[in-house]
């Protein structure tokens, strides 16, 4: 493409970029929401999608070849789609708990989250992790309240459950008029609408009423007089009782705006995606060693915060996911990596429209694009023009399962190691290698993670490994402000000592419970579950 081409079509990009993930326990409704709002946002610009659709065409074909020579299935980890003058980037999260390693990672790449919560349910225990990573980075959160029209707990229940565990302000935006069987709508209060369920078959959106506020008379011709009268009072009630929206404290991660809906009679979908565009916020400074790097720094850089293997074994190919930081990114140009010294042409970048793959021609600060390579990319590495750019903040989680490995074939320990070594680095499983002896420890966040490891060692190393159960549960990183502290502990515990991937000292223990008596013991070591890649 010419760069006048280039330039045209730079021009019709979207200027501005909502880049976000969306957090909630299983089941309670991340799938559906993610298609609503896509199907929101594709109803809303059809005519646009349409003509936009002839230009990438030829693109997306040159990158289905690509797909098929080399058997990646880049499944739907990233969605892009256009509302306005805004480019949405949903990145999409593993919904099984035991990936949720890559969720957490996935979170670094974003700049707000929506979480999901089932009214029925409240808080479960996947949201709270995963808003507590969310709030290590001060990632601003929406809130939607799914599943309205079926029976759930009280609104206020809810609203002050969020607030309660999670230490955070609540602000309503709707107000849900009944749920389950008594659900007859939302009540929008920013706009004073009320968006009706249809009667006919109970649940389909039906007409959206403009109201001039809750004491609007056309209210009570549009509702049954004891829906009206609730609605009243819990209405106004509930805007006495928590905090106006409130965009610093929001965009600070103290305040959560809260939408009640229902993903899948697309109640509250609109309004949720209205509110995206309006206070989250676009892509900012990312964290770097040598300072934050502004999205408006000229010269291109972004960083690797997920790869995704070929399960084929006759193809080593990856797929390294980079989020862009700052700059224009396009295609053919090269960055360089400093963990390898050396630059990298970017040849087929791939972006994702809705559930499309394309080539990428250019991409700007906050979208995310796929990098095919061979194993050359690895979680944690930073791409840029510059070269000296190092971010920092992908978090590695303290595994919760440890295994010794078995080798079918002893000969083959050297291999094995370097599979190990290759995996840990790719991030999807941890190593430890312990003081003494010379049996390697790995650990993963979940079991599932196991057959990942035996599946892709085997295929890809040809090696048939096995797992036996540890003595130990619990692993933390160790480190203190006075070296010598942490030179006594490893010389007094050296049976409890091994080296993660990288050479940094871990404790490994029995139970949570040795874990308490160390911390008792040992005040001025730190134990960490959570430690930076840098
Ligand atoms: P997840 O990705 O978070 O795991 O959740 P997913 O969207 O798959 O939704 C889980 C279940 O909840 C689905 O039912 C889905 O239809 C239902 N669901 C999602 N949103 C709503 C909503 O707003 N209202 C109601 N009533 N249900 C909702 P399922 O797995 O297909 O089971 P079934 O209930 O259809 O049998």
């Amino acid at each position: 493409m010419s760069e006048a081409a280039l330039l045209a079509r730079t021009d019709h990009q979207p200027a501005e970029r909502r880049t976000f993930a969306i957090i909630s326990h299983p089941d309670a409704g991340k799938t559906t929401l993610t298609e609503k709002l896509l199907y929101s946002a594709g109803a809303i610009h059809e005519a646009g999608e349409v003509r936009a659709r002839g230009d990438r065409r030829r693109a997306r074909s040159d990158w289905m070849a690509i797909e098929q020579q080399r058997g990646i299935s880049v499944t739907s980890s990233v969605m892009t789609f256009e509302v306005g003058n805004i480019l949405f980037n949903l990145l999409d999260t593993p919904g099984h708990q035991d990936f949720s390693e890559d969720t957490y990672r996935t979170l670094t790449a974003v700049d707000s989250a929506i979480m999901v919560i089932d009214a029925a349910k409240g808080i479960e225990a996947q949201t709270r992790k995963l808003f507590e990573v969310c709030r290590l980075r001060n990632i601003p959160i929406v809130t939607f309240i799914n599943k309205v029209d079926r029976e759930g707990q009280s609104p206020f229940n809810l609203l002050d459950e969020i607030a309660e565990t999670l230490q955070l302000d609540v602000s309503p935006r709707n107000w849900p008029v009944g749920m389950g069987g008594l659900f007859h709508g939302i009540y929008d209060y920013a706009e004073n609408k009320l968006l009706l369920a249809d009667k006919s078959d109970g649940t389909v959106p039906g007409r959206v009423v403009q109201m001039t506020g809750m004491d609007d008379p056309l209210l009570d011709e549009t509702l049954p007089a004891d829906a009206v009268a609730h609605l009243r009072e819990e209405g106004e009630l509930a805007r006495a009782a928590y905090p106006d929206f409130d965009l610093d404290a929001f965009l600070n991660g103290d305040l959560t705006p809260v939408f009640f809906g229902s993903a899948l009679r697309e109640f509250g979908v609109r309004q949720l995606l209205d509110g995206l565009s309006t206070f989250a916020p676009p892509p900012g400074p990312q964290p770097a060693r040598n300072g934050p790097v502004a999205p408006s720094e000229a010269r291109v850089s972004g960083f690797i915060f997920k790869v995704q293997a070929n399960m084929d074994p006759n193809h080593r190919d990856r797929i390294a996911f980079m989020r862009v930081c700052s700059g224009a990114l396009k295609r053919g140009m090269k960055l360089t990596n400093p963990r390898l010294g050396k630059a990298i042409s970017i040849q087929n970048p791939i972006t994702f429209f809705a559930r499309d793959r394309e080539l990428a021609e250019l991409a700007r600060p906050g979208d995310i694009v796929g990098i095919p390579n061979h194993g050359t990319l690895r979680v944690g590495d930073t791409l840029s023009e510059r070269g000296d750019i190092a971010f920092t903040g992908l978090p590695d989680f303290a595994p919760e399962i440890l295994r010794r490995v078995h080798l079918g074939d002893p000969m083959k320990s050297k291999q094995m190691r370097k599979g190990l070594s290759d995996l840990a680095e790719e991030g999807v499983i941890r190593i430890f290698k312990p003081a003494l002896g010379s049996n390697w420890i790995v650990g993963v966040v979940g079991a599932l993670q196991l057959d990942v490891l035996s599946t892709r060692m085997e295929a890809e190393y040809g090696l048939k490994l096995g797992f036996e159960p540890s003595p130990w549960e619990v692993a933390r990183w160790v480190s203190a402000d006075d070296d010598s502290e942490l030179k006594r502990l490893l010389a007094t515990h050296r049976s409890s000592m091994a080296e993660d991937g990288d050479g940094e000292p871990v404790l490994l223990m029995r139970n949570e419970w040795e874990m308490g008596r160390f911390a008792q013991d040992w005040p001025s070591i730190r134990f960490a579950s959570i430690r930076e890649r840098s």
